[in-house]
């Protein structure tokens, strides 16, 4: 398998030789594609896009998670999991529900990494197929767009996207490397090199089309998701085709849904063994609260970084 994706994958290496380099946060390098930094890291590379843009088939009925990294997916796809497949885990009682022995990273793909697995795994098998991706709108797989099928964009304030993924990168990064320290993380993050940055252009890429296609693309922020999550739980079951029935909300359907996707229950489930890329399945669990930011950055910092995102958004208003 491993020889195969060699094969596939030698023919961007010349593409990947011109494209421009910055200091990768985790290992290696960052390359600029199509207007956006790509991290290396572990299985995922710039090539892996690559062979997505030239390979990648979408159904119309799928259903795609969007973020930019440290924004709340692994939360999102335990939420979507657990709505859609409902059903299937809720004779009686949730003892056997992947999410209470498993990474939600397990449950639900990124098309990122599915690319690897030349078996059809169980997503293939059930309509709606649903995949998470971090690639930005303008850098989509072209099939995705065509197919029409819907996305569910889920953004976080800049500054707690900037120090959830200075956390993490630290964790990820070789024990022999030296670490990223927090100034690094700033200007990096401030000149948009950040995986899958800017996060400016990321978040008003899908914010746009959001706007022009309402019943397409449903735009949420971590902190609207924080605050209210029963109403958010609410929406993301009617988007998605699967609502909740009256009998199912007097039961707390909800309710049992969002306990089992909470970060108390997702951490404790997650707290040894690693995913498939190697990467240890507690790291995705830190805090989970929104404005760890004040923590780490200085009023300078700050101010500095509101100045950027009001020049940057320019106009557009996403309370977070
Ligand atoms: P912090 O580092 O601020 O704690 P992603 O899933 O996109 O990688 O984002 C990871 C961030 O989401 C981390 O933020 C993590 O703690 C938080 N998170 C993970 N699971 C969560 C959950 N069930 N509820 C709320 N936040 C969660």
């Amino acid at each position: 398998e491993r020889a195969n994706m060699a094969l596939t994958f030698d023919r961007y290496k010349d593409r990947l030789r011109m494209l421009p380099k910055e200091k990768g946060w985790i290992t290696g390098n960052l390359y600029m594609y199509q207007g956006f930094w790509h991290q290396t890291m572990r299985i995922i590379s710039v090539e892996t896009l690559m062979a997505l843009q030239d390979t990648f088939k979408a159904h119309p009925t799928d259903i795609y998670l969007v973020t930019l990294p440290k924004s709340g997916t692994t939360w999102l796809k335990a939420l979507v999991f657990a709505i859609v497949n409902r059903k299937r885990y809720t004779n009686g009682s949730l003892s056997t529900h992947p999410l209470l022995i498993s990474n939600p990273h397990n449950c639900l793909p990124f098309i990122e990494t599915e690319i690897y697995a030349n078996t059809p795994t169980y997503v293939d098998t059930h309509s709606p197929r649903l995949f998470a991706t971090h690639i930005p709108y303008t850098s989509l797989p072209q099939s995705i767009i065509e197919s029409g099928c819907r996305l569910i964009y889920l953004c976080r304030n800049p500054k707690d996207v900037l120090v959830s993924m200075f956390h993490f990168a630290n964790k990820l990064r070789d024990k022999s490397g030296s670490l990223v320290t927090f100034e690094e993380a700033f200007e990096s993050f401030s000149k948009g090199a950040m995986p899958v940055g800017p996060y400016w252009d990321h978040v008003k890429g899908y914010h746009k089309v959001s706007t022009e296609h309402p019943g397409k693309v449903l735009f949420l922020t971590y902190e609207g998701m924080k605050v209210d999550t029963l109403n958010h739980v609410k929406r993301l079951a009617k988007f998605l085709d699967y609502p909740f029935t009256e009998e199912e909300e007097v039961e707390g359907a909800m309710q049992e849904i969002i306990r089992l996707c909470s970060f108390e229950n997702l951490s404790e489930v997650n707290k040894h063994g690693n995913l498939r890329e190697g990467i240890p399945n507690a790291a995705f669990f830190r805090k989970g609260e929104v404005g760890d930011w004040t923590n780490h950055l200085t009023n300078e910092m700050s101010q500095r970084l509101d100045r950027i995102t009001k020049e940057k958004f320019h106009g557009l208003d996403i309370s977070f």
